[in-house]
């Protein structure tokens, strides 16, 4: 299965459109998760997230933007190939984990997100993880853990060995190089990175960024021109052992 980075903007969509279906090809991959959180920069419209499915993705995960577009709630609650954060501690629209099939199995997809440096109101990750993973109406789960901390994400990993068979980070826009198998069988690596224009402070015009490290007042955020990338990573997973057997990285810079 293919996992794709944050989305970011009319470049990380257009990218999406053109390379996934032949990454898609070229891998293999029967199932898509790509992370929709910044089709709009922040957030995602209903538009975009129709886009992102016709694309390929076959689940679209979400993140501390989810909320950024409004109107997406009511498609949240109609949509099952969309999730968002499934440790939003109040009542929100949608869901955090679906089961969808594939080939003949059942893959649960979870998306989860940290409180360290994120979002401290969430409950937690784990036991939240814990909590979902508990039932047995699925064969394989796979997880996008959306959270800053890398040692979060590192954690989230170890408690879900055995139980998932894919766990990766999203959410900080640079992709990591330590794709590794767990001892118990679950793929996992820290950050996928992104999806979008390449030069760029995570997807947004640099001079936006050092505005505000300068001290200067807050703008809109306008995403990057130039030349994009697609930051993902491909888990190959023995669905009889329910291991997963390799990682590795499917970026595409164009
Ligand atoms: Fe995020
Ligand atoms: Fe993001």
């Amino acid at each position: 299965m293919l996992a794709v980075g944050d989305v970011v903007g009319e470049g990380g969509q257009d990218i999406l459109s053109r390379r996934l279906p032949g990454l898609r090809e070229e891998t293999g991959a029967h199932f898509a998760v790509v992370n929709g959180e910044n089709a709009s920069g922040v957030g995602i419209t209903p538009a975009q997230a129709r886009r992102i499915l016709e694309a390929g993705a076959d689940v679209i995960t979400l993140g501390n933007h989810t909320w950024n577009r409004i109107q997406i709630g009511v498609f949240l609650d109609r949509e099952p190939r969309i999730l968002r954060p499934a440790n939003y501690a109040g009542r929100v629209p949608g869901r955090g984990m679906g089961i969808y099939p594939c080939r003949g199995l059942r893959l649960a997809v979870v998306n989860l997100m940290g409180r360290v440096e994120l979002n401290p109101n969430l409950d937690s990750p784990f036991k939240a993880a814990n909590f979902l993973l508990r039932g047995q109406d699925y064969d394989l789960a796979l997880v996008d853990f959306h959270a800053e901390a890398t040692s979060e994400k590192g954690a989230m990993a170890w408690h879900l060995d055995g139980r998932a068979a894919a766990v990766w980070g999203t959410h900080t826009h640079v992709p990591t190089a330590d794709c590794q198998v767990l001892p118990n069988g679950t793929g996992f690596v820290t950050d996928l990175g992104m999806t979008g224009p390449s030069r760029s402070v995570l997807g947004i015009k640099p001079a936006n960024s050092l505005n505000l490290f300068l001290g200067g007042l807050p703008r809109r955020y306008e995403e990057a021109e130039g030349p994009c990338k697609l930051n993902a990573c491909l888990f190959t997973i023995d669905t009889e052992k329910k291991r997963c057997l390799s990682v590795t990285r499917a970026d595409i810079q164009e």
